[in-house]
């Protein structure tokens, strides 16, 4: 940076002044404002949409907004959407669909939809005194929040239960009132949030009219009120199962067999070291937040308890389990999450909206559901080509079109490599020779 000193009131600049510092700056193109004014939406509410979700906005992002039919869910055909910038994960999400669409489809469960938040505070008084009292507490904490609460509980939902947690083995003096919700539709955040701050403000206003009490007593100091995003109680789970003979597509009961088995030992490695069960996990993430993203939903809470979940047994395992039972195949997933289908950047965002609409309006329930399942299919492609072809194969020609497009080749050029690399393995070095000497170079 130029100055390398800090700039006050950046937030303030037009989005014009802030482009102008940061070509001063950084010693950006000159035309810096016009190439971020390409990004822009030619729709000027889409546009303004767009800027508002985010503070010191300068353009657009783009990265493809994609589908992969096929998806056979409970019985049902549907057609996911998915946003990523990973060029193999939609080609592997498309496979899998079609290959199990064939094979009855993908089963899917929801387990629960419970999620939490803490209140967390310090009280210095006997435990005894402050749990003798929790009822009434409990019933004040209730009644405050009742404002908060009836909207949501007219839609099924509120607060379900609110517990009492001395915890002195993490600080002196340390509670927390560690609260269950329904959200229905709803992810719930704002709403979970909100009645946990009340809860914050009853529990110091019940506190202080103790009058018998002494003055240490009649105080709590709150440290925070927020969600949590671990929600194993929120949960569902998905499965893909078939004879193993079926597994090969050209019949060969042998070829099935040795895969279903390979593929099992697999999955079991992943489930018991931890180097493979964060890539196993990567792997299903791929396919869990391209969804996620795509239908406008918080891919960072819904990975963090994900992987939070993944290692909810004291060690960090792969998601996901597969088994051989009496000539059956199956691959099965638990995951928890916690997504929302109404508010939010869902219902804001005109892409979020289009996906929504793809899968045909979903629940939060049935949402979940197409989540784990799009996990559980990018799981199964990639698990599938780790143990036959390796990776590389289909991951270096889905590469191919980006090394070619950062190598600035022309359509022609496109059209030859992509026939010249069929059968040849990959590298940025292949395509770059492959290019200078089509072009004679
Ligand atoms: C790449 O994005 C994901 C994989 O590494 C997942 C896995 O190894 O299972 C292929």
């Amino acid at each position: 940076m130029k100055d390398n000193k800090p700039i006050s009131g950046f937030s303030k600049l037009s989005k014009n002044q802030k482009t102008e510092w940061l070509i001063q700056q950084l010693g950006l193109a000159a035309d810096t404002a016009s190439f971020l004014a390409d990004f822009e939406s030619k729709s000027p509410e889409t546009q303004a949409v767009i800027a508002d979700l985010s503070e010191n906005h300068l353009s657009n992002f783009h990265f493809p907004f994609s589908v992969a039919p096929n998806f056979l869910v409970n019985g049902q055909y549907r057609v996911f959407p998915f946003v990523t910038e990973e060029s193999s994960v939609v080609a592997a999400l498309g496979k899998a669909a079609g290959f199990w669409a064939k094979r009855g489809g993908f089963h899917a469960a929801v387990l629960g939809t419970e999620k939490k938040g803490q209140l967390h505070f310090s009280w210095k008084g006997a435990l005894e005194k402050i749990k003798s009292n929790f009822n009434e507490i409990e019933q004040r904490l209730r009644a405050d929040a009742a404002p908060i609460t009836q909207k949501m509980e007219k839609r099924g939902g509120g607060i379900s239960t609110i517990e009492l947690k001395y915890l002195p083995e993490i600080l002196p003096d340390y509670y927390q009132l560690d609260v269950a919700f329904e959200t229905r539709d709803a992810m719930g955040a704002n709403f979970i949030n909100s009645c946990l701050e009340q809860f914050g403000k009853s529990l110091k206003g019940w506190l202080s009219a103790q009058n018998d009490w002494s003055e240490a007593e009649r105080d709590a100091e709150i440290i925070m009120a927020i969600l949590s995003n671990y929600v194993p109680d929120s949960r569902v789970r998905v499965w893909v199962e078939c004879p193993v003979e079926e597994l090969s597509e050209t019949n060969d009961a042998d070829a099935a067999r040795n895969f279903a088995e390979k593929f099992v030992q697999a999955v079991h490695i992943s489930r018991n070291d931890v180097s493979r069960a964060v890539t196993h996990n990567k792997g299903i993430f791929n396919g869990v937040d391209a969804l996620a993203l795509a239908t406008g939903n918080d891919f960072r809470a819904i990975e963090a308890g994900g992987h939070a979940f993944a290692a909810r047994n004291g060690k960090y395992a792969g998601l996901s389990e597969a088994k051989i039972e009496e000539g059956i195949f199956s691959f099965s997933m638990e995951l928890s999450l916690a997504v929302g289908v109404v508010g939010g950047v869902t219902a804001l965002h005109p892409m979020a909206r289009l996906a929504m609409q793809i899968l045909e309006n979903p629940s939060a329930e049935e949402l979940m559901q197409y989540l784990a399942i799009a996990g559980l299919a990018s799981n199964w492609s990639a698990v599938r080509a780790l143990v036959t072809t390796g990776i590389q194969q289909g991951h270096m020609k889905m590469h191919l079109s980006n090394i070619l497009n950062t190598l600035g080749a022309t359509d022609e050029q496109k059209a030859a490599a992509k026939l010249y690399f069929e059968k040849r393995d990959v590298s940025f070095s292949d395509v770059e020779q492959f290019l200078k000497n089509d072009t004679g170079n």
